[in-house]
Protein backbone atom coordinates (compact mmCIF):
# COMPACT_ATOMS: atom_id res chain seq x y z
CA UNK A 1 0.00 0.00 0.00
CA UNK A 2 0.79 3.70 -0.64
CA UNK A 3 -0.15 5.67 2.09
CA UNK A 4 -0.62 9.08 1.22
CA UNK A 5 -3.30 10.51 3.76
CA UNK A 6 -1.23 11.66 6.80
CA UNK A 7 -3.75 14.90 6.99
CA UNK A 8 -6.48 11.66 8.68
CA UNK A 9 -3.56 10.24 10.28
CA UNK A 10 -0.13 9.40 10.58
CA UNK A 11 1.52 6.44 11.43
CA UNK A 12 2.63 6.27 15.13
CA UNK A 13 6.80 6.85 15.01
CA UNK A 14 8.46 4.32 16.14
CA UNK A 15 10.22 6.25 19.11
CA UNK A 16 6.87 7.33 20.29
CA UNK A 17 5.48 3.47 20.56
CA UNK A 18 8.52 2.54 22.55
CA UNK A 19 8.46 5.53 24.75
CA UNK A 20 4.90 4.40 26.01
CA UNK A 21 5.21 0.42 25.72
CA UNK A 22 6.78 0.61 29.95
CA UNK A 23 3.43 2.46 30.76
CA UNK A 24 0.99 -0.22 29.43
CA UNK A 25 2.96 -2.90 31.08
CA UNK A 26 4.80 -2.35 34.23
CA UNK A 27 3.97 1.13 35.32
CA UNK A 28 0.32 0.74 35.87
CA UNK A 29 -0.07 3.40 38.93
CA UNK A 30 -2.39 6.02 39.15
CA UNK A 31 -0.89 9.50 38.59
CA UNK A 32 -3.04 10.48 41.67
CA UNK A 33 -2.18 8.32 43.97
CA UNK A 34 0.55 9.52 46.29
CA UNK A 35 2.59 6.74 46.77
CA UNK A 36 5.83 5.70 45.06
CA UNK A 37 4.54 4.14 41.63
CA UNK A 38 2.00 7.21 41.14
CA UNK A 39 4.25 9.69 41.87
CA UNK A 40 6.63 7.81 39.11
CA UNK A 41 3.59 8.05 36.42
CA UNK A 42 2.59 11.65 37.79
CA UNK A 43 6.48 12.85 36.90
CA UNK A 44 6.36 11.07 33.09
CA UNK A 45 2.95 12.95 32.36
CA UNK A 46 4.35 16.23 33.56
CA UNK A 47 7.46 15.74 31.23
CA UNK A 48 5.15 14.65 28.69
CA UNK A 49 3.29 18.39 29.64
CA UNK A 50 6.40 20.42 29.09
CA UNK A 51 7.44 18.50 25.82
CA UNK A 52 3.87 19.69 24.27
CA UNK A 53 4.06 23.17 26.02
CA UNK A 54 7.52 23.63 24.12
CA UNK A 55 6.33 22.76 20.77
CA UNK A 56 3.55 25.32 21.30
CA UNK A 57 6.22 27.73 22.86
CA UNK A 58 4.22 27.83 26.20
CA UNK A 59 4.46 27.05 30.04
CA UNK A 60 3.63 23.62 31.33
CA UNK A 61 1.17 24.94 33.00
CA UNK A 62 -0.47 26.18 30.00
CA UNK A 63 -1.85 22.23 28.55
CA UNK A 64 -4.53 20.11 29.25
CA UNK A 65 -4.25 16.81 28.14
CA UNK A 66 -7.39 15.72 26.31
CA UNK A 67 -9.02 12.41 24.63
CA UNK A 68 -9.09 14.18 21.07
CA UNK A 69 -8.80 17.60 19.16
CA UNK A 70 -12.59 17.12 18.72
CA UNK A 71 -12.77 17.13 22.47
CA UNK A 72 -9.88 20.03 22.90
CA UNK A 73 -12.45 21.96 20.30
CA UNK A 74 -15.43 21.45 22.19
CA UNK A 75 -13.60 22.32 25.91
CA UNK A 76 -12.90 25.28 24.63
CA UNK A 77 -15.81 26.41 22.74
CA UNK A 78 -18.88 25.04 24.99
CA UNK A 79 -16.40 26.48 28.18
CA UNK A 80 -15.67 29.73 26.94
CA UNK A 81 -19.76 29.89 25.72
CA UNK A 82 -20.16 28.94 29.16
CA UNK A 83 -17.70 31.20 31.51
CA UNK A 84 -18.76 34.00 29.32
CA UNK A 85 -22.77 33.79 28.73
CA UNK A 86 -23.35 36.95 31.12
CA UNK A 87 -20.99 39.24 28.68
CA UNK A 88 -22.25 37.66 25.60
CA UNK A 89 -23.17 35.17 23.52
CA UNK A 90 -21.62 35.69 19.60
CA UNK A 91 -18.78 33.48 18.03
CA UNK A 92 -17.27 34.16 15.09
CA UNK A 93 -15.88 31.68 12.83
CA UNK A 94 -15.28 30.63 9.56
CA UNK A 95 -17.33 28.56 7.05
CA UNK A 96 -14.53 25.57 6.39
CA UNK A 97 -13.69 24.72 10.34
CA UNK A 98 -13.83 20.88 10.98
CA UNK A 99 -16.75 19.83 12.13
CA UNK A 100 -15.03 19.03 15.51
CA UNK A 101 -15.35 23.09 15.43
CA UNK A 102 -18.75 23.76 13.46
CA UNK A 103 -20.82 21.16 15.39
CA UNK A 104 -20.52 22.69 18.83
CA UNK A 105 -21.01 26.17 17.66
CA UNK A 106 -23.97 24.59 15.76
CA UNK A 107 -24.77 23.04 19.45
CA UNK A 108 -24.73 26.53 21.09
CA UNK A 109 -26.63 28.22 18.12
CA UNK A 110 -29.63 25.28 19.47
CA UNK A 111 -28.72 27.21 23.56
CA UNK A 112 -29.41 30.28 22.65
CA UNK A 113 -25.92 31.70 21.12
CA UNK A 114 -25.28 33.72 17.80
CA UNK A 115 -22.43 32.26 15.23
CA UNK A 116 -20.99 34.31 12.23
CA UNK A 117 -19.67 32.04 9.54
CA UNK A 118 -17.18 34.00 7.94
CA UNK A 119 -16.66 33.01 4.49
CA UNK A 120 -13.36 32.31 2.32
CA UNK A 121 -11.75 33.07 -1.00
CA UNK A 122 -11.11 30.47 -3.93
CA UNK A 123 -8.24 29.78 -2.40
CA UNK A 124 -9.59 28.98 0.95
CA UNK A 125 -8.25 31.49 2.94
CA UNK A 126 -10.46 34.00 5.19
CA UNK A 127 -10.01 37.39 5.13
CA UNK A 128 -8.82 38.86 8.37
CA UNK A 129 -11.33 41.97 7.33
CA UNK A 130 -14.59 39.58 7.11
CA UNK A 131 -13.45 38.91 11.07
CA UNK A 132 -13.35 42.52 11.54
CA UNK A 133 -16.79 43.38 10.55
CA UNK A 134 -18.62 40.41 12.43
CA UNK A 135 -17.25 41.59 15.43
CA UNK A 136 -19.83 42.97 17.99
CA UNK A 137 -20.29 43.75 21.69
CA UNK A 138 -21.41 40.87 22.71
CA UNK A 139 -18.56 38.56 21.01
CA UNK A 140 -17.16 36.86 23.51
CA UNK A 141 -14.83 34.31 21.29
CA UNK A 142 -13.36 34.19 17.43
CA UNK A 143 -12.61 30.50 16.58
CA UNK A 144 -10.33 30.04 13.21
CA UNK A 145 -8.62 26.87 12.33
CA UNK A 146 -4.96 27.54 11.76
CA UNK A 147 -4.48 25.29 8.58
CA UNK A 148 -7.39 23.45 6.57
CA UNK A 149 -7.82 19.86 6.61
CA UNK A 150 -8.95 19.59 3.01
CA UNK A 151 -6.75 22.10 0.68
CA UNK A 152 -4.19 22.68 3.50
CA UNK A 153 -4.18 26.73 3.69
CA UNK A 154 -2.61 28.53 6.26
CA UNK A 155 -4.79 31.09 7.53
CA UNK A 156 -3.75 34.47 8.90
CA UNK A 157 -4.10 33.76 12.27
CA UNK A 158 -1.75 36.18 13.41
CA UNK A 159 -4.38 39.10 11.54
CA UNK A 160 -7.06 37.41 12.93
CA UNK A 161 -6.05 37.29 16.75
CA UNK A 162 -4.71 41.21 16.67
CA UNK A 163 -8.50 41.52 15.78
CA UNK A 164 -10.18 39.62 18.71
CA UNK A 165 -7.76 41.05 20.73
CA UNK A 166 -8.37 45.07 20.17
CA UNK A 167 -12.26 43.95 21.32
CA UNK A 168 -11.27 42.23 24.31
CA UNK A 169 -12.02 39.01 22.75
CA UNK A 170 -11.08 35.62 23.19
CA UNK A 171 -8.68 33.65 20.07
CA UNK A 172 -8.70 30.27 19.34
CA UNK A 173 -7.51 28.58 16.76
CA UNK A 174 -7.42 25.03 15.45
CA UNK A 175 -4.47 23.74 14.78
CA UNK A 176 -4.87 20.11 14.46
CA UNK A 177 -3.65 19.48 11.08
CA UNK A 178 -0.53 22.26 11.68
CA UNK A 179 0.86 21.22 14.42
CA UNK A 180 3.86 19.29 13.54
CA UNK A 181 3.62 20.47 9.69
CA UNK A 182 4.19 24.19 10.10
CA UNK A 183 5.71 26.22 13.55
CA UNK A 184 2.67 26.62 15.84
CA UNK A 185 4.27 29.13 18.23
CA UNK A 186 1.33 30.31 20.56
CA UNK A 187 2.58 34.21 21.36
CA UNK A 188 3.38 34.26 17.15
CA UNK A 189 -0.09 33.52 16.54
CA UNK A 190 -1.37 35.27 19.27
CA UNK A 191 -4.02 33.03 20.65
CA UNK A 192 -5.74 32.39 23.92
CA UNK A 193 -6.65 28.86 23.34
CA UNK A 194 -5.24 26.29 20.61
CA UNK A 195 -5.85 22.89 19.83
CA UNK A 196 -4.03 19.98 18.97
CA UNK A 197 -4.80 15.78 17.91
CA UNK A 198 -2.10 13.59 18.89
CA UNK A 199 -2.32 11.61 15.74
CA UNK A 200 -1.99 13.95 13.25
CA UNK A 201 1.85 14.29 14.63
CA UNK A 202 2.53 10.58 15.20
CA UNK A 203 1.32 9.89 18.66
CA UNK A 204 -1.35 7.43 18.84
CA UNK A 205 -5.12 8.29 18.02
CA UNK A 206 -6.91 8.70 21.12
CA UNK A 207 -5.16 11.81 22.37
CA UNK A 208 -5.25 15.31 22.37
CA UNK A 209 -4.42 18.56 24.21
CA UNK A 210 -5.82 21.78 24.73
CA UNK A 211 -3.54 25.27 25.00
CA UNK A 212 -5.11 28.07 27.55
CA UNK A 213 -3.40 31.12 28.04
CA UNK A 214 -2.51 31.83 31.75
CA UNK A 215 -5.38 32.81 34.15
CA UNK A 216 -8.13 32.20 31.89
CA UNK A 217 -10.28 29.87 33.36
CA UNK A 218 -13.36 28.37 31.61
CA UNK A 219 -16.19 25.58 32.36
CA UNK A 220 -14.86 22.29 32.22
CA UNK A 221 -16.86 19.59 29.84
CA UNK A 222 -16.34 16.89 31.87
CA UNK A 223 -17.03 17.12 35.67
CA UNK A 224 -15.29 15.09 38.04
CA UNK A 225 -12.44 14.31 40.45
CA UNK A 226 -9.86 17.68 40.04
CA UNK A 227 -7.66 16.12 37.33
CA UNK A 228 -5.67 18.99 34.62
CA UNK A 229 -5.96 21.28 37.45
CA UNK A 230 -9.19 20.86 37.77
CA UNK A 231 -10.02 21.29 33.91
CA UNK A 232 -10.49 17.51 32.44
CA UNK A 233 -12.12 14.98 34.80
CA UNK A 234 -10.76 11.89 34.32
CA UNK A 235 -7.69 10.02 35.38
CA UNK A 236 -4.76 10.86 32.67
CA UNK A 237 -3.81 8.00 30.08
CA UNK A 238 -0.60 7.79 30.79
CA UNK A 239 0.94 6.20 27.98
CA UNK A 240 -1.07 8.15 25.30
CA UNK A 241 -0.19 10.89 27.18
CA UNK A 242 3.58 10.12 27.18
CA UNK A 243 3.29 8.93 23.46
CA UNK A 244 2.01 12.76 22.31
CA UNK A 245 4.90 14.36 24.61
CA UNK A 246 7.81 12.11 22.56
CA UNK A 247 5.44 13.35 19.20
CA UNK A 248 5.94 17.05 20.52
CA UNK A 249 9.75 16.44 21.32
CA UNK A 250 10.35 15.14 17.67
CA UNK A 251 8.20 17.71 16.10
CA UNK A 252 9.90 20.28 16.98
CA UNK A 253 12.93 19.03 15.47
CA UNK A 254 10.69 17.90 12.14
CA UNK A 255 12.11 18.55 8.57
CA UNK A 256 8.98 20.04 7.05
CA UNK A 257 11.36 21.59 3.93
CA UNK A 258 11.55 17.50 3.11
CA UNK A 259 7.90 17.00 2.89
CA UNK A 260 7.14 20.06 1.20
CA UNK A 261 9.78 18.37 -1.39
CA UNK A 262 8.06 15.45 -1.36
CA UNK A 263 4.40 17.45 -1.65
CA UNK A 264 6.09 19.75 -4.95
CA UNK A 265 7.09 16.54 -6.11
CA UNK A 266 3.91 14.67 -6.46
CA UNK A 267 1.95 17.70 -7.56
CA UNK A 268 4.91 18.46 -10.10
CA UNK A 269 4.81 14.88 -10.95
CA UNK A 270 0.89 14.82 -11.89
CA UNK A 271 0.61 18.49 -13.88
CA UNK A 272 3.99 17.40 -16.53
CA UNK A 273 1.21 14.37 -16.66
CA UNK A 274 -1.78 15.31 -16.86
CA UNK A 275 -1.14 19.33 -16.43
CA UNK A 276 -4.42 19.47 -19.05
CA UNK A 277 -6.65 17.71 -16.82
CA UNK A 278 -5.93 18.60 -12.90
CA UNK A 279 -6.28 21.46 -10.89
CA UNK A 280 -4.66 22.39 -7.71
CA UNK A 281 -6.90 22.84 -4.80
CA UNK A 282 -6.23 25.37 -2.06
CA UNK A 283 -3.70 28.04 -1.36
CA UNK A 284 -0.84 27.62 -4.02
CA UNK A 285 2.08 29.36 -2.08
CA UNK A 286 0.85 29.18 1.80
CA UNK A 287 -0.37 25.54 2.52
CA UNK A 288 0.87 23.20 4.48
CA UNK A 289 3.40 20.97 3.32
CA UNK A 290 1.69 17.47 4.17
CA UNK A 291 -0.98 18.59 1.11
CA UNK A 292 -1.54 17.90 -2.32
CA UNK A 293 -5.22 18.51 -2.57
CA UNK A 294 -6.07 18.11 -6.28
CA UNK A 295 -9.12 17.64 -8.32
CA UNK A 296 -9.70 16.05 -12.15
CA UNK A 297 -12.47 18.76 -13.47
CA UNK A 298 -15.31 16.78 -15.43
CA UNK A 299 -14.27 13.38 -13.48
CA UNK A 300 -14.93 11.47 -10.25
CA UNK A 301 -12.58 11.81 -7.20
CA UNK A 302 -13.66 8.29 -6.02
CA UNK A 303 -13.13 6.79 -9.54
CA UNK A 304 -9.80 7.77 -9.32
CA UNK A 305 -8.95 6.11 -6.45
CA UNK A 306 -11.09 3.08 -6.84
CA UNK A 307 -8.67 2.68 -9.86
CA UNK A 308 -5.68 2.76 -8.02
CA UNK A 309 -6.62 0.68 -4.66
CA UNK A 310 -2.94 0.54 -3.60
CA UNK A 311 -3.36 3.91 -2.87
CA UNK A 312 -4.36 5.03 0.52
CA UNK A 313 -5.80 9.00 -0.19
CA UNK A 314 -9.42 10.36 0.70
CA UNK A 315 -12.35 11.69 -1.14
CA UNK A 316 -14.47 11.64 1.56
CA UNK A 317 -14.04 15.19 2.92
CA UNK A 318 -14.20 17.01 -0.53
CA UNK A 319 -17.06 15.04 -2.18
CA UNK A 320 -19.48 12.40 -0.25
CA UNK A 321 -20.25 10.27 -3.19
CA UNK A 322 -23.77 8.94 -2.86
CA UNK A 323 -24.99 12.32 -2.86
CA UNK A 324 -22.53 14.35 -5.04
CA UNK A 325 -22.51 17.09 -2.55
CA UNK A 326 -19.46 19.15 -2.58
CA UNK A 327 -18.22 19.21 0.56
CA UNK A 328 -18.60 22.27 2.88
CA UNK A 329 -15.59 23.71 2.06
CA UNK A 330 -15.31 23.21 -1.76
CA UNK A 331 -18.55 24.96 -1.42
CA UNK A 332 -17.29 27.51 0.55
CA UNK A 333 -14.62 28.14 -1.87
CA UNK A 334 -16.77 28.40 -4.51
CA UNK A 335 -15.49 25.21 -6.46
CA UNK A 336 -17.92 24.53 -9.36
CA UNK A 337 -19.47 21.57 -8.65
CA UNK A 338 -17.53 19.65 -12.18
CA UNK A 339 -14.36 20.44 -10.18
CA UNK A 340 -15.35 19.50 -6.92
CA UNK A 341 -16.81 16.44 -7.70
CA UNK A 342 -13.22 15.64 -8.88
CA UNK A 343 -11.03 16.33 -5.99
CA UNK A 344 -8.77 14.20 -3.97
CA UNK A 345 -6.69 14.87 -1.38
CA UNK A 346 -2.86 13.37 -1.60
CA UNK A 347 -1.09 13.89 1.87
CA UNK A 348 2.42 13.03 2.52
CA UNK A 349 4.98 12.91 5.70
CA UNK A 350 7.71 11.86 7.49
CA UNK A 351 7.80 8.17 6.24
CA UNK A 352 6.77 8.85 2.71
CA UNK A 353 9.52 8.04 0.13
CA UNK A 354 10.55 9.13 -3.15
CA UNK A 355 9.56 6.09 -4.60
CA UNK A 356 6.16 6.15 -3.05
CA UNK A 357 5.17 9.45 -4.75
CA UNK A 358 6.72 8.52 -8.03
CA UNK A 359 4.56 5.25 -7.61
CA UNK A 360 1.84 6.81 -6.99
CA UNK A 361 2.13 9.36 -9.95
CA UNK A 362 1.97 6.83 -12.06
CA UNK A 363 -0.97 4.94 -10.86
CA UNK A 364 -3.20 8.45 -10.79
CA UNK A 365 -2.07 9.40 -14.29
CA UNK A 366 -3.02 5.71 -15.99
CA UNK A 367 -6.33 5.94 -13.92
CA UNK A 368 -7.40 9.35 -14.72
CA UNK A 369 -6.52 8.64 -18.87
CA UNK A 370 -8.51 5.26 -18.26
CA UNK A 371 -11.35 7.22 -17.12
CA UNK A 372 -13.85 8.90 -19.26
CA UNK A 373 -13.88 12.52 -18.51
CA UNK A 374 -18.05 13.56 -18.18
CA UNK A 375 -17.06 17.02 -20.22
C1 LIG B 1 -8.78 20.52 11.52
C2 LIG B 1 -9.17 19.37 12.40
N1 LIG B 1 -9.71 19.61 13.60
C3 LIG B 1 -10.06 18.61 14.43
C4 LIG B 1 -9.91 17.29 14.08
C5 LIG B 1 -10.36 16.23 15.01
O1 LIG B 1 -9.31 15.66 15.74
P1 LIG B 1 -9.52 14.22 16.41
O2 LIG B 1 -9.55 13.23 15.30
O3 LIG B 1 -8.33 14.05 17.33
O4 LIG B 1 -10.79 14.28 17.17
C6 LIG B 1 -9.37 17.00 12.83
C7 LIG B 1 -9.23 15.59 12.39
O5 LIG B 1 -9.45 15.27 11.22
C8 LIG B 1 -8.99 18.06 11.96
O6 LIG B 1 -8.48 17.84 10.75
Amino acid sequence: MIYLDYNASTPIDPAVYEAMLPYLSEHYGNPSSSHAMGRAVKAVVETARGQVANLLGAKTGEIVFTASGTEANNLVIKGVAETLRHRGNHIITSAVEHPAVINPCKYLERHGFEVSYVGVDSNGRVNPKDVAGEVRPNTILVSIMHAQNEVGTIQPIREIAAIAAQGGIGMHTDAAQSCGKVPTRVDALGVDFLSIAGHKLHAPIGVGALYIREAIEIEPLLHGAGHEDGRRAGTEAVAMIVGLGVAAELAAKADHAAVTALRDRFCDGLTAAVGDQVVLLGDPDDRLPSTAAVAFPGRIGAEILAACPEICATTGAACHTESRKRSATLAAMDVPERVAFGAVRFSVGRFTTEAEVDAAIGMVVAAVRSLPSTG
